[in-house]
């Protein structure tokens, strides 16, 4: 129980700053109701004994003392109700505040983590991790402190400090238990923990799984393997299961051991107390007080090991999402970055490279191009050269490790990335769709677009025919990443977009490699009307589209290998010669 880092406690207290009058106002509420809940058993001593007396001596029926505590006992479970309610609400209220809170600071990290953070993670797994992380943080908060831990140890404290003033040595015999327990039950507790870690990681596993065949369905049925998804995922799960269950026995031990000192405890303050009314040292009231705080004491010991467990497999979540918080932003603006301005005569890169894996593998080694404004400018390679990487440092998707890229003498680092990525529109080789609208998928990005403008920037790509004949025209909701269109159809509404945000900058990368030579033709179409008047960057393995172009670069391995136009390649680039007699094999 010691080994817990103690910084995800303070991370979260951290979350609850701002909320301190709160916090105070909790405390108040919740001490109050267990003191009044503690005092019950002392006007139960009162009323005991002056009953005792009255059987043992006579006299006058006690009834005033017997009104006065049964309405005492009346008042104070009133006052202790109305309180605990009132705290159960308002920690309520804060726990999920709180969850809310860390849910969106996440999400929001989440939107702002460069692309390559995004490439290597799968979003799935990390929007549950989010979601079991703030889950978690609401059951620490609100269930593992808030009910099972601050309550008790009020009561614990409270009853304790009683008994110190009424009776030392009950006190101390209902205090020791509780470091023998944790004695006891500490090598035990580790082990689980340590169970408990592989019992997460399993888990974790089984869902990530689910995640990745969920997002895969329907390839999934396209080869009929929906039994063997099933069935792997139902023994990932059983494994999971059988460390769990590892965990369960020691539990069980950690049970016995706790009932075992709990029970023993019970019966020597039973004893001791037994032996102070003999002695004449106590009354049959004191003798009950004792009883029942001894009970009210030990309340938290029934639950104590099991909450430490469940606290550290929730802060272990926490943690995970504290992780996506601290994950760095390597693409960020600097302090003071102005706008760019729109670009009007050329972009240039300077002695770029750029590494994914920050080791001396270059995706792009040393790169020096200029492309004037208003220029068609095609990227022509083998698959792997890098044109794609080329496109992506324009956007600053990621930062290029040496080198710079200037923007009309203007390096795109020191320039605000919204401001930068406002010029350039980019119709890439699979257009994804958001689950909305074919009109919001349009004008994603944009406020107040007129429909009209929408209809418009649909008719230049080409769109506006087969949006008209979908159920419900431009209302209709296109499926999860735009499933209910073709490749064809997704890659027109995707230029549409590239119409409608009427880019300084057109990229096309491969935007028509995956389609039919017929969709092709259209979508050629579609996007001769966009390149006219910009500055555009054209990825294409079909040479027909490049021929045109007002200069052509050579990708090869990383580097540029030559640049000109069509016919100075065909003379000076082996392996533009060798892609251009490819292409007429193919076509022959
Ligand atoms: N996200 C990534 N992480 C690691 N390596 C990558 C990533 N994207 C591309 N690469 C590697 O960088 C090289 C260039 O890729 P890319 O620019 O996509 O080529 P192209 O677009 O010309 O096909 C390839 O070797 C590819 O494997
Ligand atoms: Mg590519």
């Amino acid at each position: 129980m010691q080994d817990k880092k103690p910084s995800t406690l303070i991370r979260i207290a951290s979350f609850l700053k701002d909320r301190k009058k709160t916090i105070f106002f909790l405390l108040f509420l919740i001490t109050v109701s267990q003191v009044a809940n503690i005092s019950v058993p002392f006007i139960s001593k009162i009323l005991i004994d002056s009953l005792t007396k009255f059987i043992k001596t006579g006299g006058t029926l006690p009834l005033s003392t017997l009104g006065y505590c049964s309405l005492g006992i009346l008042a104070v479970t009133l006052v202790s109700n109305m309180m605990q309610s009132s705290y159960n609400y308002k920690l309520f209220q804060i726990s999920t505040k709180t969850e809310d809170d860390i849910k969106n600071r996440a999400f929001q990290k989440y939107m702002d983590l460069h692309s390559l953070f995004h490439h290597g993670a799968s979003s799935g797994q990390i929007i549950g991790r989010i979601d079991r992380g703030a889950t978690s943080l609401y059951t620490i908060l609100y269930d593992i402190i808030g009910q099972n831990f601050i309550p008790p140890i009020i009561i614990f404290i409270a009853s304790f400090t009683a008994l110190l003033y009424s009776n030392i040595w009950i006190a101390l015999a209902i205090l020791i238990p509780f470091p023998i327990y944790i004695l006891a039950t500490r090598k035990i507790a580790n082990k689980i923990y340590l169970i408990e870690q592989k019992v997460n990681d399993a888990f974790e596993g089984v869902s990530k799984e689910m995640y990745d065949v969920a997002g895969n369905i329907l390839t999934v049925k396209k080869f009929s393997q929906e039994a063997t998804e099933t069935e792997s995922n139902y023994n990932m799960l059983i494994d999971a299961r059988m460390i769990q269950d590892e965990a369960e026995r020691l539990w069980e031990r950690v049970e016995n051991i706790q009932s075992v000192i709990s029970t023993t405890g019970k019966v020597a303050v039973l004893g001791l107390s037994a032996w102070f009314v003999l002695q004449g040292t106590a009354t049959i009231g004191q003798f009950v007080l004792y009883v029942t705080l001894q009970n009210m004491a030990y309340q938290p010991l029934s639950n104590i090991g099991s909450l430490f467990t469940r606290l550290r497999r929730n802060m272990t979540r926490v943690d995970r999402v504290f992780a996506v918080l601290d994950e760095p932003l390597n693409v960020t603006d600097i302090p003071g970055a102005t706008n760019l301005p729109l670009l009007q005569k050329q972009i240039e890169f300077k002695n770029v490279s750029f590494s994914y894996h920050s080791d001396d593998q270059y995706a792009l080694k040393d790169i020096n191009v200029l492309i004037p404004a208003g220029s068609t400018c095609a990227l022509v390679g083998r698959s792997g050269s890098g044109k794609t990487t080329f496109i992506n440092l324009l956007l600053r998707s990621y930062d290029a490790d040496k080198g710079q890229i200037l923007i009309d003498g203007i390096d795109i680092k020191t320039v605000t990335q919204a401001s930068l990525r406002s010029q350039i529109a980019v119709v890439p080789q699979e257009v994804d769709l958001f689950s909305r609208t074919v009109t919001d998928n349009i004008a994603y990005g944009q406020t107040n677009v007129t429909k009209q403008k929408i209809q418009n920037a649909a008719k230049t790509a080409l769109a506006h025919e087969f949006i008209l004949k979908l159920e419900n025209g431009y209302e209709t909701v296109v499926g999860e990443r735009g499933i209910k269109l073709s490749g064809g159809e997704r890659q027109r509404i995707g230029i549409a977009r590239a119409v409608l945000r009427d880019p300084k900058i057109l990229i096309l990368d491969e935007a028509t490699s995956h389609l039919d030579t017929e969709s092709e033709q259209i979508i050629t179409r579609a996007t001769d009307a966009l390149v006219k008047n910009r500055t555009s960057l054209i990825i294409a393995h079909r040479l027909s589209t490049v021929i045109h172009a007002d200069k052509i670069l050579v990708f090869n391995d990383g580097t540029i290998e030559a640049m000109g136009t069509h016919s100075e390649l065909l003379h000076s680039s082996k392996t533009y010669a060798r892609l251009h007699s490819l292409q007429f094999e193919e076509e022959d």
